[in-house]
């Protein structure tokens, strides 16, 4: 259900085309609801974005633009939205980018002056980073255990990165709070929690209810032995204000993008048609005193 799930369409190439690594012929995995942790999920999701991460780059690189700072599928960018503050304040922060993928977002911080640190868990989406290039650093860590001293950065910044995937999003939320500075702003988006009520596709199936929005069972994806090789977990959206807060953050602004007529393209279960109906992304925007 996160962007990088059901990817059923590549509307443009991207300019640099990824080397594409052969995938491992295995039997389709099964998708199902069960109850999944915090190990268990971190360890799948890892072996899932190494396999996947040169189809989700071939898919929405173009979308995303080697250097360009989109929150979500909707399409709104940190130059509108200015989630992080003014963007002429930006020069000379520290900045990490949790859940970087290959990094487009550490890249236009660079444009803006700012100094980014651009971290993810697996290790194939870091290397799309170095493949499309720049001049900082890439860290391959988990997010609930940040390998950066008490204090080090001035934002952090998330976009669909982590967050939708581990099991104890208190974990990531506690130690963001720990590497920012006092007065520090961490903002992330994730799927919007409406969406698990409704089946993941973007066509008109996509617009009747078809689970209960209170059910937080992970959706996993699992193979022939029973272990789970992706997992995403649902938070009602007063389960992710409560967490926010519960761990030392201010809620400054929930925005929830409305899909622009601009944008005519799809990203998995994400469209026009269901974008102009329901929201897709929900963006926490926190402080820390
Ligand atoms: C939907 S992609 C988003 C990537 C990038 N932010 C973008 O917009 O293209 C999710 C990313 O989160 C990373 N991720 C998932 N779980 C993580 C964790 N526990 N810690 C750090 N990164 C994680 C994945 O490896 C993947 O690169």
């Amino acid at each position: 259900m996160a962007p990088g799930k059901g990817c059923t369409e590549s509307p443009q190439t991207s300019t640099r085309e990824p080397v594409i690594q052969e995938p491992e012929t295995t039997a389709e995995p099964e998708a199902t609801r069960r109850a999944a942790g915090v190990t268990e999920s971190a360890r799948a999701n890892r072996g899932w974005w190494d396999r996947n991460a040169d189809e989700y780059q071939t898919e929405h690189g173009t979308f995303l633009g080697d250097d360009r700072f989109v929150w979500c599928p909707e399409g709104l960018d940190e130059v509108e939205a200015e989630l992080l503050g003014p963007t002429e304040e930006l020069k000379g922060k520290d900045v990490l980018e949790i859940g970087a993928g290959a990094a487009q977002c550490s890249r236009w911080l660079v444009r803006q002056g700012a100094r980014p640190v651009a971290l993810d868990l697996s290790h194939r989406q870091l290397q799309h980073a170095l493949r499309i290039g720049g001049a900082f650093p890439l860290v391959q860590a988990d997010a609930a255990v940040l390998p950066f001293a008490d204090g080090s950065f001035d934002l952090a910044c998330s976009a669909y990165g982590a967050l939708p995937f581990v099991a104890d999003p208190r974990l990531v939320l506690r130690e963001v709070r720990r590497v920012l500075r006092p007065g520090g702003r961490f903002v992330f988006s994730v799927t919007h929690p409406v969406r698990w009520a409704f089946p993941d596709e973007p066509g008109p199936e996509g617009l009747s209810v078809s689970a209960s929005y209170f059910d937080r069972t992970p959706y996993v994806e699992q193979d022939e032995e029973g272990l789970a090789v992706y997992v995403e977990h649902h938070r009602t959206l007063g389960d992710r204000v409560r967490d926010v807060v519960t761990s030392g953050f201010r809620l400054v602004d929930l925005v929830e993008p409305e899909w622009p007529d601009w944008n005519t393209s799809e990203w998995g279960g994400w469209s026009p048609l269901r974008g102009h109906l329901i929201p897709g992304t929900a963006i926490f925007v926190c402080e820390r005193d």
